[in-house]
């Protein structure tokens, strides 16, 4: 596995697997590698001959008072995981190669996409992660790039950049994986005290409560949430940020009763620790 540290070096590596005709998939990560990246190296695996995973902790997402110093960090346990699971290529740039002396350039996407949900709650996140995968795709030249549906808005953020940027990259968007009690993997899962951890998975229980009503017919938004936010309530660790129903493609508020797939977000703090985790329920037509 090769150790690419500037931009310079990951356009060379990808340019030279392209001419010898691969197909080249990147999966951007802030690293502290878990099953989730994981099962994005697994699916951009399937769809290129070659990988490159980026570790990268972009300080460009992380509000003043965010987690950027708390953000776990362990390059060489992720190095290892990377070489066991057939990684090409690792690219891990220091921030004055993503961010030199002057740096300028920043990428925002406007409108609903980035108005609600974890846009509102952290002015600037989305911003910084358009940014950096902007840049990523630039300096890696990627033909896909994998990313997961456990964080939602991103995908459809990063959708729309590369779309209205004309980004000649694929998107490849994997489920959320979870730990066998429900709990999506995360990195800031570390950052929970064994009492936190025990409640966290209440996350996943708010989805099903909410889902289980939905797949018995119930289309009120309103006894949804009630629903989701019911169960949450049963964890006394979890201060809820948002429980919120929005459209599954545009992300703007769900109506009073859902018609259309709609996107059921949840961020909930644990002591200092954000936690986030998402379902999507689609409604089916023709059944009555
Ligand atoms: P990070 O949180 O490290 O996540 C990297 C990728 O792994 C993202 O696409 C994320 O959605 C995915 N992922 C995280 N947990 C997952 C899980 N339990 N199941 C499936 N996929 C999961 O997201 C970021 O980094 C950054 O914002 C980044 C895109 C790298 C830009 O800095």
């Amino acid at each position: 596995m090769r150790i690419l540290r500037t931009a310079a070096e990951a356009r060379a590596a990808s340019r030279a697997w392209k001419r010898e005709g691969l197909r080249v998939a990147l999966v951007p990560t802030m690293g502290y590698l878990h099953e989730g990246h994981l099962s994005l190296v697994r699916l951009a695996r399937a769809r290129a001959g070659r990988v490159v995973v980026s570790i990268f902790v972009n300080p460009a997402q992380f509000g003043p008072a965010e987690d950027l110093d708390r953000y776990p960090r362990d390059l060489a346990r992720d190095t290892a995981l990377c070489e066991e699971a057939g990684v090409d290529a690792l690219f891990c740039p220091d921030a004055g190669e993503v961010y030199p002396p002057g740096y300028a350039t920043y990428v925002t996407v406007e409108g609903a996409l980035t108005a609600g949900l974890c846009g509102a709650r952290r002015p600037g996140h989305f911003r910084g992660v358009a940014t950096v995968v902007a840049k990523l795709f630039a300096m890696v030249e990627p033909d896909a790039a994998a990313f997961g549906q456990k964080d939602a808005q991103q995908v459809a953020v990063v959708r729309r950049m590369t779309a209205d940027l004309n980004l000649p990259v694929e998107l490849l968007v994997g489920p959320t994986v979870r730990e066998t009690d429900g709990l999506a993997l995360s990195s800031r899962n570390a950052c929970l005290t064994p009492a936190e951890r025990a409640q966290a998975p209440v996350l996943k229980r708010a989805l099903d409560a909410a889902a289980a009503r939905f797949e018995a017919g119930e289309r009120s938004a309103a006894e949804l949430l009630s629903a989701a936010g019911t169960a949450l309530a049963a964890a006394p660790l979890a201060r809820p940020d948002y429980v919120d129903l929005v459209d599954a493609e545009t992300l703007e508020p769900a109506g009073p009763a859902l018609v259309r797939p709609a996107l059921l977000a949840l961020a909930v703090y644990f002591g200092a620790t954000r936690l986030i985790d998402n379902a999507v329920l689609t409604p089916s037509f023709g059944s009555c």
